[in-house]
């Protein structure tokens, strides 16, 4: 209800057009998004990675594409999931003072997420086997999950 006693239907006008709680879920729920795009590039990725390496030359550049296409996406999402993470935090919490134990170990895993994909982008694959970053990059993202779960419910 606004001052003159009517209904306003994005929310209270003294709050802004909408209430602060419903900036958070829809934010939360770009988070989660985000998640999704990320997390299921992830498993998808294996499973094309493995075929391309079979695949005949004439194949390969469509696969990949396809591979390339993914990868981006999965870029932004975790680009998104930081800043929206980000937002989420200075609406409700006002910053990390008093975060629980659990909060700062998914920050610090984003934070090794992060260096992973970093080195992946910079150590030459012969140095190194892909496959290997593949399974920090998915450990890193099922630890990161575990611990927003136990540090938000
Ligand atoms: C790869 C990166 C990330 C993943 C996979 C991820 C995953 C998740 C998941 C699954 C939830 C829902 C938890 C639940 O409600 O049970 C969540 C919520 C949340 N995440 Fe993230 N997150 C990531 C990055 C970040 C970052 C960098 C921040 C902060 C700087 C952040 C802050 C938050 C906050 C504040 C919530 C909601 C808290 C609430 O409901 O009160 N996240 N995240």
């Amino acid at each position: 209800m606004d001052p003159r006693g009517q209904k306003h239907l994005l929310g209270r006008p003294e709050q802004g057009i909408l209430p602060m709680d419903i900036w958070f879920n829809l934010v939360l729920f770009v988070h989660l998004v985000a998640l999704v795009v990320g997390a299921a590039t992830n498993v998808v990725m294996p499973v094309i990675g493995g075929r391309l390496a079979k695949m005949p030359p004439e194949m390969r550049g469509e696969f990949g594409a396809i591979a390339g296409r993914l990868s981006r996406n999965s870029q932004i999402a975790l680009g998104l999931l930081v800043i929206t993470g980000i937002i989420m935090v200075a609406l409700r919490y006002g910053g990390l003072e008093g975060a629980s134990p659990w909060f700062i170990a998914k920050l610090v895993l984003v934070g090794l997420l992060g260096v992973v994909l970093v080195a992946a982008r910079v150590i030459p694959p012969a140095r190194f086997n892909p496959r290997v970053f593949g399974m920090l990059v998915r450990l890193a993202l099922l630890g990161i999950i575990f611990c927003a779960v136990m540090a938000f419910n």
